[in-house]
């Protein structure tokens, strides 16, 4: 992604290895964005963990990819050990246990555990396990970089010269290493040369719409109006919406889709007004062990959330937070909601929009085999 840094233009990924002996992963901290441009430095898997927990970085793909490089940091801290599977898999676990709903975690560490274990088991020494550790991490990105391009050659077909889209939460190169799985089509078809421009809701309550997504926007030049979450129904009321393009954080078999909490609330209005709701992400984000949207776990996270704003302080130039409501008001935070199928016009992924549940399944016999 294009970002400037003290006055330069860089092109870099939302995380990457910054020194592969010593384990070093070096990532933007999504926290203090769009009103600094900082990095954390992760040297331990644990930090990594921690990195994820507290949102430093976010976003499904990139939550994947941020686990994938704190496996391999967890295979240098470990491969010394006598019992190096047990003690390796605790820090994967651990890693796995940061956010329960974006899927893309699970599945990738679990991919780079197993391979890992049939490795060691098969005899392979201490630095053909660190090569192969090394190498499955370095794929799973690129690979994930690889599906974004591809969602947005299949994405920008479906955006109209002078179209409006509306999105949701961040799901661009932020959250998605690079380029971004609902943001691809419309940096796709900007360049292409297509009129449009973005209508970005703000997502209350972590702000990722009006921080993130604005920032990236902004960045590329591509046009944006920043909505209140509450004026995206009057928009799609009025027509002026052509289409809603957002991410997903977990995909079943059946389709149903976990993404950013209101996304359901989209969908139903985008449906009563005729306008058509896609949901971008690569096939990283399917979850094939379940059919229902009911069975994916729900993040709920702190009140604290809820309760205060954080924001930029233009007087005193800092970064702070304040209280909107009364510090003893009970809060609920759940941070992802349920969208049904019935309501999803098509995934775009990076084997073609899918419209079925046969889509689905054959997409996914074709990730399997590309994965093997
Ligand atoms: O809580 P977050 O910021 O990690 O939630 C992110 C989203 O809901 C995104 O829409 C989703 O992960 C897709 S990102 C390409």
């Amino acid at each position: 992604m294009r970002v400037i840094l003290d006055g330069k233009e860089l092109d870099i990924r939302a995380i990457w290895l910054e020194d592969r002996d010593r384990g070093i992963v070096k990532m933007i901290d999504q926290r203090v964005l769009p009103w600094k441009l900082d990095f954390f430095v992760s040297r331990s898997s644990e930090d990594t963990a921690m990195a994820i927990e507290r949102m430093i970085v976010r976003g499904a793909p990139t939550i994947g990819v941020t686990g994938a490089y704190g496996v391999y940091q967890a295979v240098l801290e470990s491969i010394n050990e006598r019992e190096f599977i047990e003690v390796l898999e605790g820090k994967v676990k651990r890693i796995q246990q940061t956010r329960p709903t974006a899927v893309n975690l699970f599945n990738v560490t679990e991919k780079m555990f197993l391979e890992i274990k049939k490795r060691y088991e098969g005899g392979y020494s201490s630095r053909e396990i660190i090569e192969v550790a090394y190498d499955l991490a370095e794929r799973i990105a690129d690979k994930e970089v690889e599906a974004n391009r591809k969602i947005g050659e299949y994405g920008e077909k479906l955006i109209r010269d002078g179209s409006s889209i509306l999105t949701h939460c961040n799901a661009g190169a932020l959250a998605a290493v690079d380029i971004g799985t609902a943001l691809a089509p419309i940096r796709t078809a900007y360049k292409k040369g297509k009129k449009l421009v973005v209508y970005v809701d703000e997502t209350r309550p972590w702000l990722q719409g009006a921080r993130l997504t604005a920032w990236e926007l902004e960045m590329e030049g591509i046009p944006y109006y920043l909505i209140s979450d509450n004026a995206a129904g009057y928009y799609m009321w009025r027509g002026e919406i052509d289409l809603v393009i957002v991410g997903a954080d977990r995909i079943t078999r059946g389709g149903d889709i976990a993404n950013k909490i209101g996304t359901y609330k989209l969908a139903v209005v985008a449906n009563e007004n005729g306008i058509p709701f896609y949901v971008a992400a690569p096939l990283s984000t399917f979850d094939m062990r379940i059919q229902a949207g009911s069975e994916i776990p729900i993040e709920e996270r702190s009140s604290d959330e809820i309760l205060y704003v954080r924001g930029y302080d233009d007087d005193l130039m800092e970064v702070r937070r304040v209280l909107v409501s009364l510090k003893e008001a009970k809060v609920r935070n759940p941070v992802f909601d349920i969208t049904p199928s019935k309501y999803v016009t098509g995934i775009i992924t990076e084997f073609g929009v899918l419209k079925s549940e046969r889509d689905i399944e054959e997409a996914l016999s074709r990730y399997r085999i590309d994965h093997d």
